[in-house]
């Protein structure tokens, strides 16, 4: 760490408290602390009249409901029910006829810097062009859509297409292996594949079209008709006659018009893969008017939308925070924004401060681990010191996907927000649907590393395993206590999976979010303190442990066993460990390396690159209590290097504490 950066943290100690400036408040949407409680106390007071009317100001209903909230069937909470509406409508065709229809909807910079920009207007042509390809190739309202596409214009408009006819999207992260694709493919029972020949990132073009080639050869996946590519680059890909198709031949020949199909408020807008603390994927399932009424209402509370701003929410479609405040909540809201093609490194550690200065912008979305890589450049090379750009455009920053630690915060708030912007660090998960524990930057006095308070409405308390809330101070178990409109509806084709993960019997119908939690004792501030479950945050990725280790399991040929924890990480946040017990004798020297480096690439064959464990570790066996249970607390403590004081008399074979601390 360098001179400065421990400065800044000595500096934390203190527990300073930033507060808006008197400016700030007196502009913002929700002005000062008054301001978040007077929304707060609307709701304590007629809770789905709050909602009630909170959705008829920002959603556009075709058919207007006449129910809120319906609980017959909890926990599969229903919200306005019987009101129709369509969510590309609501981002796109709201605008047209409004001076927004010109504004400039998307500013796209591609990896190698190239820009392009879409009107609200022209965008809506192009969706309306792709829903009739798809509708051309059969796609129904209800049919699942897998979209395994780069961060592009085109991304979102195969999204917004599928929801233009009610046809269910789910995204799948450009990182995934073909496995992982073909388990989403067959598991959402897609009948289309939208992909793009390559993506570009860092200057390198890396196979997409190729990668869904291999998952349908896999075979189970004969929903899927029909495969659409979009030619991101020249360079020709294979095509399976009858089955693919190029997206711009294909477009051409449409029109650029197309009704919206209304749907119910409750149809599934998409489904969306992440990791439980089972070896399979959960699909998460959203609705459409609940979640797209969160999407929007959070652009303008937690980022105090402008109508002359410029959003830049730098996460990927292929995760929920690409969803919400990308493809969804900044059209829905009327915004401009930048989506960005690259990597935060390419050509230079500075493409963000660059593309910050280049294009305006005015509110700066990312994640902790991008921030402390990019602190971590800029401390070996001030050539890419944000303080070489002009940032003077910003006025909010934002952070999401793991806790952000003080110093990279203070970091943050100096270098690129210039002690001037309010950072808002917003905590939620892919099943929330949208921000649920943030600073408003017009109202709340931000303390570096917590995400302060609940949105209005949002009903979050502490715990403990009762259910019994918590006092201040102590820490204990994240739940949220009311049903909200943007929730998970249910894992798709899994209901009694989704009761039995996020309503558990023993917590008195609360939703379970897998954090644990503390609130400050002087302002009951939460700060989230890591998962409860089997579940790794590594550099904002979920990743189940179980997932990894099926992985290295299903290497059958060498792997007897597996164990996997997560290590604390500078860079990352968390790092993947894995201990391993191979079928022959523990390997040493080189043969350890050779063998760890076949097991990493074989995970990154089976889940993806980023779930390829940091370190790998043999040993005969793995400490067991004597009914067989792995005690992954002790393997935790040797992953961070800890030596073992506790007491180790319950387990099976002791010994193999000692092996497992040594590096083969
Ligand atoms: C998990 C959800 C939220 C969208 C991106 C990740 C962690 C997320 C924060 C934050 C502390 C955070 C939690 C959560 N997390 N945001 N601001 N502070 N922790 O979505 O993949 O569903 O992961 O990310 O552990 O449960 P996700």
């Amino acid at each position: 760490m360098s001179a400065q950066t421990s400065a800044i943290q000595s500096t934390l100690v203190e527990n300073r408290v930033f507060p808006p400036s008197d400016a700030t408040v007196a502009a913002a949407r929700i002005s000062g602390m008054a301001g978040y409680e007077a929304l707060c106390a609307e709701a304590d007071k007629d809770y789905e009249g709050f909602w009630a009317r909170l959705a008829r100001e920002n959603v556009v209903w075709n058919k207007p409901f006449t129910q809120t909230l319906d609980e017959s069937n909890a926990p599969f909470y229903k919200w306005f029910q019987d009101g129709e509406l369509n969510a590309s409508a609501n981002c796109l065709d709201k605008h047209i006829g409004t001076p927004t229809e010109n504004k400039t909807a998307i500013i796209f910079e591609a990896d190698g810097g190239e820009v392009t920009k879409v009107t609200y207007k022209e965008l809506l042509a192009k969706v309306s062009q792709f829903a009739n390809v798809l509708k051309a190739k059969g796609v129904q309202k209800g049919d699942r859509v897998v979209l395994y596409m780069p961060m592009t214009i085109e991304g979102v408009i195969a999204m917004q297409a599928c929801a233009r006819i009610g046809a269910t999207h789910s995204v799948v992260f450009g990182g995934f292996s073909s496995k992982a694709l073909h388990e989403r493919i067959q598991d959402a029972g897609a009948v289309a594949v939208v992909t793009a020949n390559y993506q570009m990132r860092g200057g390198k073009e890396l196979p997409l079209k190729a990668i869904v080639d291999e998952a349908l050869a896999m075979g189970g996946c004969e929903s899927a008709k029909s495969v659409i590519v979009f030619q991101r680059t020249p360079t020709a890909v294979n095509m399976v006659a009858g089955r693919d198709s190029f997206m711009h031949e294909e477009m051409a020949q449409q029109s650029t018009e197309c009704a919206p199909e209304f749907v119910g408020a409750e149809h599934p807008l998409f489904v969306l893969y992440t990791s439980g603390s089972t070896g399979k994927p959960k699909g998460v399932q959203h609705s459409t008017g609940g979640y797209l009424l969160w999407a929007k209402l959070t652009m303008d509370w937690t980022f105090d939308l402008k109508d002359s701003d410029i959003f830049w929410c730098t996460a990927d479609i292929g995760w929920i925070t690409g969803h919400s405040y990308v493809a969804y909540g900044p059209l829905a809201a009327g915004a401009t924004q930048i989506i960005f093609e690259g990597v935060p490194t390419f050509p230079k550690a500075d493409r963000f401060w660059k593309m910050i200065e280049k294009h305006k912008c005015t509110i700066f979305y990312t994640a902790p681990t991008a921030i402390r890589s990019l602190i971590k450049a800029a401390d070996s090379d001030e050539s890419v010191h944000p303080a070489r750009s002009d940032l003077s455009s910003l006025r909010i920053l934002g952070s999401v996907g793991e806790p952000i630690n003080p110093e990279a915060w203070m970091w943050y708030y100096k270098n690129v927000g210039g002690e001037r912007c309010p950072i808002v660090d917003t905590f939620w998960q892919t099943e929330t649907g949208g921000h649920m524990v943030t600073p408003l930057p017009g109202a709340t006095p931000l303390v570096p590393g917590s995400c302060t308070l609940p949105l209005p409405g949002i009903q979050v308390a502490i715990v403990d395993e009762a259910g019994h809330d918590v006092p201040n101070g102590s820490g204990g178990i994240l739940v949220v206590k009311k049903p909200w409109p943007s929730m998970i509806r249910t894992i798709w084709g899994d209901p009694e999976r989704f009761k039995k993960s996020y309503f558990p019997e023993e917590l008195k119908g609360y939703y379970l979010a897998g954090d644990g939690a503390v609130r400050s004792e002087d302002r009951g501030y939460f700060r989230i303190t890591g998962r409860i479950d089997d579940v790794l945050n590594v550099s904002g990725h979920r990743m189940g442990t179980m997932e990894i280790e099926s992985a290295l399991v299903a290497k059958s040929d060498i792997v007897a066993e597996a164990a996997v924890v997560g290590r604390p990480d500078d860079l990352t946040g968390e790092a993947i460990v894995a201990f391993v017990v191979l079928k022959g004798p523990v390997p040493t020297g080189d043969d350890a390396k050779a063998l760890a480096k076949e097991l990493r690439d074989w995970v990154g064959k089976e889940i993806g690159p980023i779930a390829k464990p940091k370190e790998i570790r043999f040993g005969e066996n793995l400490p067991k209590t004597r009914s067989g249970k792995i005690m992954r607390r002790l393997l935790r403590g040797i992953a961070k290097g800890e030596t073992i004081t506790q007491d180790t008399s319950t387990l099976e074979n002791p010994a193999i504490l000692d092996q497992l601390s040594k590096t083969n």
